[in-house]
């Protein structure tokens, strides 16, 4: 039907990208590469105490204020709120700081060398209050910073009854489970230009993952209707959740100071300011207790996830929610409770990053298991092939798995491409009496695609194809490129569904002026979804064509229509797949439409004289329905393999008074290439009935594996488990002198 199965599609091919071209050679206009006549330049003053009251604000009579356009909470025209989930984040603090990062000046110039000594020279008296900075504190409400309980979100997620299983279980295996806040690292910082008036409206350019997020977020602050507000994605390089939702804020700040100033702004985030500022990965602390009978069966699950949320609710409940429903993996088990709750501390807003919470929760699982498998007496490969999930079954969430899934199958064939088990041998004996220890360990898990429950129902998205006068085809979609391929992946469904060349297919500029809301470009659901609905709009079009009666194939006949008829689009909007249903009350239901199934492994060597661990072998085998573009799916392996084997071992914020204190590139360790082993990429594809050609989502899935996988590798190297990330040489060391 999409043409995917034929030899000639272009669906399966790794044509060259689309975005390729203007990349390589420079021609890509991101937002720092754009200037306005009479642009000035934002930039932001920020709190200096993680919690506070705002006295007063003192600016320093060394500076020519006459000069400069300045902003406070006063000057914004609708509501002070950054509105996502919820409006309890201000844009501008006023009275109230509630982490060591909040904004409370804005300041604009012409010359953007004047703005840091500006910045300098306004000074923020605050009376400070005491913060809390742990999960701990903030569960014992040491101070109640959020709330009446330091609660942002909570949910309890029953299946079955596992408090009736703890008496008959053979084994009680409990554990605690922690993983640190990771920085998104893209490599193009945040950064927005806006233009802004009374008379016309909001416009802003700049570096974002969901346009209509930001529409939405301006909307309020400047109370203006959509078609007062503008948002155009200026080319974008990398996201990986850290543009979801802060974009939302900068923009503001610099259509504040355009609205301020009449003329146009732009503020571009050093590397610094972004990391202390922006959004990272929740830090998480997950407890298992788990009953299990003497023959390996999982008889019941009790976990308790809680994430660190920091100083607001951003997108915190959406992120527990994903972490929730993936606590349990791929396993059957007929009891399964989770609590999980996400908690308000100082520290700058804690939001989205790739996973999306499934990380954390996955990470404490995937560690747990094997401690579950040494007490039943079982190799950890065992313990999961008794407990797998196959079709039919259901998952901790009550949803039946309808496709086939072989996760013995995929974990046979990951062993094999690693020799899995003449490692486990052959490391054992190597080690003894070596300085460097090596070891194998590995991950399965599970991840769903698109968003949870009846989110794609509430999202209702829309995608339009049309038909272009020389006989070609544009997608018309808010999802943004930035780097992880989507313009070419959905021209390749195009294309097919169409039955015109790849090349033929271009993708229309993400500007909400002119594209309709396909949602953000989160979740894993850009190919999944919003590619599915690119070709149901195709496959439409096409249909429109053939029905007018016009000889010749799609490029000729809908050139010949649009001579006559004028302009040919369509628009698809979503529906879900036929017989998924959620119950947000009881978090029981189809929470995904389709999940991508995976077996990770890494080997990693220990030097036991400097506790260095590097991960020096890494297969990643997963089941993705369809590879729609071979290069460009190993690519989102490969990268987010590489992301999670920083957040294994090397990616440690230290926090201090609730500020990040190494936020720069030369002490916030991330892997470079020469701490990426060869990455082998493996797939199998079983086709998704409700996919483009069959795909499901594959964004977030490689990141969930690499840090169990290689914290479990660690274990069998040293002999000690590793609970924790990241596994730093300051913890493995404090591991193997404690275990002497
Ligand atoms: Mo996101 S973490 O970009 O779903």
């Amino acid at each position: 039907m999409s043409g995917s199965g034929d030899i000639d599609g272009w669906v399966g091919r790794s044509v060259p990208r689309k975005d390729g071209v203007a990349k390589v050679t420079g021609q890509a206009r991101y937002v720092d590469d754009i200037t306005m006549p009479h642009m000035l330049y934002g930039v932001t003053v920020r709190s200096s105490v993680p919690r506070g009251r705002i006295k007063a604000i003192h600016y320093s009579d060394k500076i020519p204020w006459e000069q400069f356009t300045i902003v406070t909470a006063a000057n914004i025209p609708g509501e002070n709120v950054i509105y996502l989930l919820m409006g309890d984040q201000p844009c501008l603090a006023s009275r109230v700081i509630n982490h060591s990062q909040e904004p409370i000046v804005l300041l604009a110039h012409s010359d953007k060398n004047l703005l840091e000594a500006a910045r300098g020279g306004v000074t923020i008296e605050v009376e400070p209050e005491p913060g809390v900075f742990s999960i701990e504190d903030s569960l014992e409400q040491k101070e109640i910073v959020w709330g009446s309980d330091n609660i942002l979100k909570q949910y309890h997620m029953n299946k079955g009854d596992v408090d009736s299983v703890w008496p008959s279980a053979d084994f009680v295996v409990e554990g605690e489970y922690r993983t640190g806040a990771q920085e998104q690292l893209y490599i193009e910082n945040n950064g927005m230009i806006a233009t802004a008036s009374p008379a016309e409206g909001v416009t802003v350019w700049g570096s974002m993952q969901c346009p209509y997020y930001v529409q939405k977020a301006l909307m309020r602050l400047f109370a203006l209707p959509a078609e007062k507000v503008r948002v155009v994605a200026a080319v974008t390089g990398g996201g990986f959740g850290g543009k979801e939702e802060y974009p939302s804020m900068i923009a503001g700040h610099a259509a504040l100071l355009a609205w301020k100033s009449g003329r146009p702004v732009k503020m571009i985030y050093d590397r610094a300011e972004d990391m202390a500022a922006t959004t990272k990965r929740h830090p998480s602390r997950t407890r298992h207790r788990t009953a299990v009978s003497r023959d390996g069966k999982l008889l019941g699950m009790d976990i308790e996830f809680t994430l660190d949320g920091g100083a607001y609710a951003t997108l915190s409940a959406v992120v527990l929610s994903r972490g929730t429903i993936h606590a349990a993996g791929p396993y059957r088990c007929p009891n399964v409770r989770v609590h999980a709750r996400a908690v308000a501390t100082n520290y700058p807003p804690h939001g989205a990053f790739r996973g999306f919470g499934a990380p954390q929760s996955i990470f404490a699982l995937e560690r747990h298991l094997n401690k579950v498998a040494a007490v039943v007496g079982l190799p950890p490969e065992e313990l999961r092939r008794r407990n797998f999930l196959h079709q039919g079954d259901l998952t901790s969430t009550g949803q039946e798995v309808r496709e086939p899934v072989d996760l013995e199958g995929l974990l046979d064939r990951a062993f094999s491409a690693t020799d899995y088990r003449a490692k486990v041998q052959s490391f054992a004996r190597s080690n003894i009496g070596s300085r460097i220890k090596r070891g194998i360990g590995f991950a399965t898990f599970m991840h769903g695609a698109g968003f949870t429950g009846s989110g794609e129902e509430y999202l209702a998205s829309i995608v339009g194809v049309e038909a272009t006068a020389d006989g070609g085809a544009k997608i018309l979609v808010a999802a943004t490129e930035m780097g992880q391929g989507s313009s070419t992946t959905l021209a390749q469904i195009a294309a097919d569904a169409l039955g015109i060349s790849f090349d033929r297919v271009t993708v229309a500029e993400q500007d909400t002026a002119n594209v309709p809301n396909s949602g953000p470009t989160v979740a894993s659901r850009t190919c999944m979804v919003v590619g599915k609905l690119v070709e149901t709009a195709a496959l439409a079009l096409k249909a429109k064509v053939a029905e007018a009666g016009i000889a010749g194939d799609f490029s000729t006949a809908s050139a010949a229509y649009i001579k006559i008829h004028g302009p040919l689009r369509h628009f698809a909007k979503y529906a879900a797949p036929p017989g998924i249903h959620w119950d947000d009350q009881s978090y029981q239901g189809d929470a995904y439409g389709a999940y991508a199934w995976a077996v990770y492994v890494a080997e990693v060597a220990v030097d036991t004289l400097t506790y260095e661990a590097s991960v020096t072998d890494f297969v990643a085998l997963q089941e993705v329905g369809r590879v729609i573009h071979p290069r460009v799916a190993a690519g989102q392996i490969e990268g987010g393999v590489a992301q999670g084997i920083g957040y294994a071992l090397y990616e440690n914020v230290q926090w201090k008074d609730g500020r990040m204190a190494n936020n720069q590139m030369t002490n916030y360790i991330m892997p470079t290439a020469a701490d990426v082993p060869p990455i082998r990429v493996l797939f199998a594809e079983t086709p998704y009935a409700y996919g483009p050609g069959g795909a499901k989502g594959i964004g977030e899935l490689p990141i969930d594996g690499p840090a169990p996988a290689i914290a479990n590798a660690l274990e069998n190297a040293l002999g000690v488990p590793f609970d924790e990330i990241p596994a730093t040489p300051e913890k493995i060391m404090t591991a193997v002198r404690g275990a002497r």
